[in-house]
């Protein structure tokens, strides 16, 4: 069929072509899997979760994670897998053997480097002893627990399947099993002293893991949080039970080295930071998101996000419900979004090789955020100051390009979503 005559002209497309992204290597790849069920919805949580069937689905579901990937194969052809995230949800609601058939599925499929990290998100509500060896043997070899808090009132408030107990019991399995562990906190409770965050930091630390994450309770909306709002802690109090959180895990000696993350000396968590680095990951699963190079383009990508339509879509080949090129002007945004909550930040080499653009399409926002004393002015590192760790919305605002957007920024990491897609897909 004869191509209609474009109406574009020629100098607009000499100008786009100029400015296409250009990689001469490719960034390091990480792999998402995302399992969208749970026992029971939390009232704060926006992720894409859902309360579990009487009876899940796992086998039909791996099915079709399988499948998914095998579509997804072409576009990360000869590339190797640093680090691969089983998230949720919930995925400790699996069997052993479900994760263990995903897993050899994915090495069967995919080259893993030899020393690949390999996460699980589990919940202390569907601990069971024999399950986390299971797991472990199917090769996981990081466990992730959402505890929340030690605290059995907190736990309530927060509507929690689990109390402070299981908490334990799981956190003390996961070591034993795991070694490699980090437990989720959120701090900012309803109601919650400083007292009581200093008491809760307490028993996260009587188990010295390897990784802690802290998050500050947020009301999200389309949460029942958001529409019903618990007592939260005002500003004020919310910045010194803060202060009391990185204190004590400092003193501990964990290296604050993300926003919410804080690790022991190289325990730091590789998927994530390749996600803060602006690597590229694959996500196949309901709703999970990739960011994937090319020589001359970087692509977004979303699955299905309701379970039911992404079994249907992976059915019918199409498990893609949006698919698109990063905006080159988009750029500066997308990077800082994530290389700044890097506490170190980045080497500044890192803006070209990962966005495959010049620096100086964002060397402007870049003096000004080191005008406004955001930014580090060392030209060797893009770094956040304390200033710019403070504010770092503010900051990374700055970075947002002046013409309309195009595209949908998203993040596949398991922290907080920052901008949503213009699409309805939430
Ligand atoms: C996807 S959840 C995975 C953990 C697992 N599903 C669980 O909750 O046990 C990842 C973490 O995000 C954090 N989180 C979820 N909703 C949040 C909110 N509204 N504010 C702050 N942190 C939140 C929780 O600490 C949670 O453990
Ligand atoms: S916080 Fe975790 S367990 Fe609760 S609904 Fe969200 S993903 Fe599920």
């Amino acid at each position: 069929m004869a191509r209609e005559p474009s109406s574009v002209p020629l100098v607009a497309i000499a100008a786009d072509a100029i400015s296409r992204p250009r990689f001469t290597a490719l960034p390091p790849l990480a792999l998402y899997v995302h399992i969208p069920w749970c026992m029971k919805k939390c009232p704060y949580c926006d992720f894409n979760s859902h309360t579990a069937p009487a009876e899940i689905p796992e086998d039909a579901y791996v099915d079709a994670l399988v499948a998914d990937l095998e579509v997804a194969l072409p576009s990360v052809w000869g590339r190797k897998v640093g680090t691969v995230f089983i998230g949720g949800g919930t995925p400790s609601l699996f069997s052993a053997s479900a994760i263990d058939r995903l897993l050899s599925a994915v090495r069967a499929r995919i080259p893993l480097v030899p020393d690949a990290e390999v996460t699980l998100e589990a919940n202390p509500g569907t601990f069971e002893r024999e399950k986390f060896a299971g797991y472990f043997a199917a090769g996981v070899n990081r466990l992730s627990l959402g505890i929340q808090s030690f605290d059995d009132g907190f736990l309530r408030a927060l509507g929690r399947v689990h109390d402070g107990d299981e908490a334990r019991r799981a956190a003390e399995a996961a070591l034993m099993i795991f070694g490699n562990v980090n437990l989720d906190l959120m701090f900012a409770l309803p109601r919650q002293t400083v007292a009581d965050a200093r008491r809760d930091v307490a028993s996260a630390l009587q188990f010295a893991p390897p990784h802690l994450s802290f998050y500050q309770l947020t009301l999200e909306p389309n949460t029942q949080f958001h529409r019903y709002p618990p007592p939260l802690p005002d500003d004020e109090l919310a910045a010194d039970i803060e202060e009391v959180v990185l204190q004590q895990l400092g003193a501990a000696g964990y290296a604050h080295y993300e926003t919410s993350a804080h690790a022991k000396p190289s325990r730091e968590c590789r998927h994530n930071v390749n996600y803060w680095r602006f690597g590229d990951y694959l996500g196949i699963g309901a709703g999970a998101h990739s960011k994937l190079s090319f020589p001359d383009r970087i692509i977004r990508q979303m699955r299905w996000k309701q379970p039911r339509q992404y079994a249907d879509g992976v059915a019918r080949g199409e498990p893609l419900q949006e698919d698109f090129e990063i905006a080159n002007r988009d750029l500066p945004f997308e990077f800082m979004l994530n290389a700044l909550r890097l506490t170190e930040g980045v080497p500044t080499s890192l803006y070209g090789e990962r966005t495959g653009t010049p620096l100086s399409n964002a060397s402007r926002m870049i003096a000004l955020a080191t005008e406004k004393g955001l930014l580090s002015p060392d030209p060797a590192v893009l770094k956040p100051t304390a200033l710019g760790r403070r504010f770092l919305n503010d900051l990374q605002q700055i970075f947002l390009a002046d013409a309309p957007r195009t595209g949908v920024i998203a993040h596949a990491a398991p922290q907080r979503v920052v901008l949503q897609p213009p699409a309805p897909s939430r």
